[in-house]
């Protein structure tokens, strides 16, 4: 008998191919977002969910799953919509799509970088009201030649990023839960706190993973660490910032320009940061490319297949 899995979002169509020709899948063509409840109604008699960052799966959604469901596996690298423990008290095993996205989500967290210091939003805006001139101090911005760039997390993807940002004559700094080997520091340094990393960053990217110690890691208090005129991107998850206190800093000129990706309970937007002529936003774009896209997707169905061919799977998380 062929499993039945459900699969909460559209995905794109070799994607959805492969998974029909495999399983009983239970695929959504409206791409509609389900609310919890749709989300477990949907879930009856299905062995498993090939589920994305915009379902949150909380202790109460996992409380309701029935007993059929054995995997959830995440068409992300990251997980923090996922309440991992609960479902392992479920014995619900718990998987994510590492990878396969580091480059493309590097490459974005460098176009917030140069997007936020060479001032794009304000560029754009120019362009549109087209009655710009150039001149001498037309908007000028913050050049990263000689620049330290601060990353915080210095996985896959802020290793990526640190190489693309050292081709741009950036100096790299790190905060990360372990130094890593100088092999793989490859000349970058690291900070035993977030203070003394914070203090040394002209420009700072977020790369870490939602956690609760990381949660509005740049608050009120972090923001007084950074050199005034520091720019600020982040291509993780917005839970790490606190964004009232970040749309003062900006306000007041400590932070010079910020470059977003993600946002605390997207797709909502603090609505400060639409307003602020120096914040270059985007909307959550980091492995929106069509091979890691497809790469992603492959990896979810792989990762269920191997779960229910051999009883485990490399990139379980809980
Ligand atoms: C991830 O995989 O966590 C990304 O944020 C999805 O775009």
């Amino acid at each position: 008998m062929k499993k039945k899995i459900l699969i909460t979002r559209k995905l794109l169509r070799s994607n959805e191919d492969r998974a029909s020709n495999i399983w009983d899948a239970k695929l959504n063509s409206n791409d509609q977002i389900y609310s919890k409840k749709k989300l477990i109604e949907l879930s009856k008699g299905c062995d498993g969910i090939l589920s994305s960052l915009t379902e949150k799966i909380d202790e109460d959604v996992i409380k309701n799953l029935p007993d059929s469901v054995k995997i959830i596996s995440n068409f992300a690298v990251g997980f923090g919509n996922i309440d991992i423990q609960a479902a392992k008290k479920r014995n619900i095993v718990v998987t994510n799509t590492p990878d396969v996205l580091t480059d493309a989500t590097a490459e974005i967290a460098m176009l917030l970088i140069l997007g936020a210091c060479r001032r794009a939003n304000e560029g754009i805006n120019w362009v549109k009201k087209e009655n710009w001139k150039w001149s001498a101090d037309f908007l000028i911005g913050k050049q990263l030649t000689g620049s330290r760039l601060g990353i915080l997390g210095m996985g896959r993807i802020g290793r990526a990023l640190a190489k693309i940002a050292k081709s741009f004559g950036m100096e790299i700094h790190y905060r990360n839960r372990k130094k890593l080997s100088t092999e793989i520091e490859d000349g970058a340094k690291y900070h035993e706190s977030i203070k003394s990393l914070f203090s040394v960053s002209d420009v700072l990217s977020i790369c870490c993973p939602a956690t609760k110690e990381t949660k509005d890691i740049i608050n009120k208090d972090t923001l007084e660490y950074f050199p005034t005129g520091a720019i600020i991107t982040n291509v993780a998850r917005g839970d790490m910032i606190e964004d009232e206190a970040m749309v003062q800093a900006l306000v007041s000129r400590k932070i010079y320009a910020i470059g977003l990706d993600v946002y605390k309970g997207e797709p909502k937007i603090h609505p400060e940061y639409l307003k602020q002529p120096t914040a270059f936003i985007l909307p959550h774009l980091g492995s929106a490319t069509k091979k890691t896209r497809i790469s992603m997707a492959d990896l979810a169905i792989t990762n269920i297949e191997e779960f229910f061919n051999s009883g485990k799977c490399k990139n379980k998380v809980n």
